[in-house]
């Protein structure tokens, strides 16, 4: 296999007036073409920064520096209108709140054709069917209506479908999932990680995923990276990572999540014992 993305030094800095401000430095990764690189890292900690930064959706406020090169081309010094025609063609990214990627004066169809018009350069009577077909991949019912339909008029997790069948379609060689399922319920969730899933067993797209969810992360990904106060503490194979991680940051982290899990599931049996003790039964939601 050979690399899809190699950064190299990532360093993203929010210029203010009294200075530069670090909010991400000495970010180092290699990802391999069908591979997906899962980052870890508690909320703030530099995930979002780090991929926005690569993507080139840091407005003017921020300094970049580094490298990353993708495809034989280097992403960072790629000049605004290159990086568009990039951007969603090549690397798209899915966003944890779907509404925010929309437009909400524009029905969702609009919005799918046009992309597909603008990365394709079909015209809009083929663009129309490339979004209903896109929304039929992702299983969605009745695709012809829903492409009718206003972003506020579909529920959050139904968004999120569309956009996934939206970024599926245009058949990039990467994807970045930011927490793609944390806005979501538990069952949305998991009809989401099974997309994601596909994703990865078609072995035609790579994979950055961002996410709290560490069972979520080992369902998906080969590769860890670990972030710490916009530092990358831990990277390597995702085995190593989650199961005997080396820095004392990704241990807590791992283990705090662990241990988080483990009780939870305590609390739920001892919760389940107590309830049939009392002889309550719940009702299935
Ligand atoms: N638009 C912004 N302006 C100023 N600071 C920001 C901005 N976006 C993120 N930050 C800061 O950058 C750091 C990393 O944020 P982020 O990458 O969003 O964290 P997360 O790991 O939760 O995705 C945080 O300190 C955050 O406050
Ligand atoms: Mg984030």
């Amino acid at each position: 296999m050979s690399a899809l993305l190699t950064v190299r030094g990532l360093d993203v800095a929010l210029k203010t007036k009294q200075g530069a401000r670090p909010l991400v430095s000495g970010v180092d990764f290699s990802l391999e073409r069908g591979g997906a690189m899962g980052i870890l890292g508690e909320s703030g900690s530099g995930k979002s920064v780090t991929c926005r930064a690569l993507m080139g959706l840091l407005g003017e406020g921020f300094a970049v520096s580094g490298r990353a090169e993708f495809q034989g081309r280097e992403l960072l010094s790629l000049p605004p209108k290159a990086m568009r025609a990039l951007c969603g063609r090549e690397i798209a990214m899915i966003m944890q709140h779907p509404l925010t990627s929309f437009d909400p004066l524009c029905p969702v169809g609009d919005q799918m054709a046009e992309t597909f018009r603008f990365h394709l350069g079909t015209g809009r009577q083929a663009a129309l069917e490339i979004a209903r077909d896109a929304l039929a991949a992702m299983r969605i019912q009745d695709p012809g209506h829903i492409l009718t339909l206003y972003p506020h008029q579909l529920s959050g997790g139904m968004l999120q479908r569309v956009m996934i069948g939206l970024t599926l379609a245009l058949q990039p060689a990467l994807i970045i999932a930011d927490e793609p399922t944390t806005a979501l319920d538990s069952v949305t969730q998991f009809e989401i990680m099974k997309e994601l899933v596909r994703i990865r067993e078609s072995g035609r797209t790579s994979l950055i995923f961002i996410s709290h969810d560490l069972g979520a992360m080992r369902m998906l990904v080969d590769t860890a990276l670990v972030m710490h106060q916009g530092r990358q503490v831990e990277y390597g194979p995702a085995d190593a990572v989650f199961n005997t991680p080396q820095s004392d940051h990704a241990r807590y982290l791992i283990e705090t999540r662990n241990a988080l899990t483990s009780r939870f599931l305590a609390y739920a049996g001892r919760r389940a014992g107590l309830d049939r003790e009392r002889g309550c039964c719940r009702v299935a939601g």
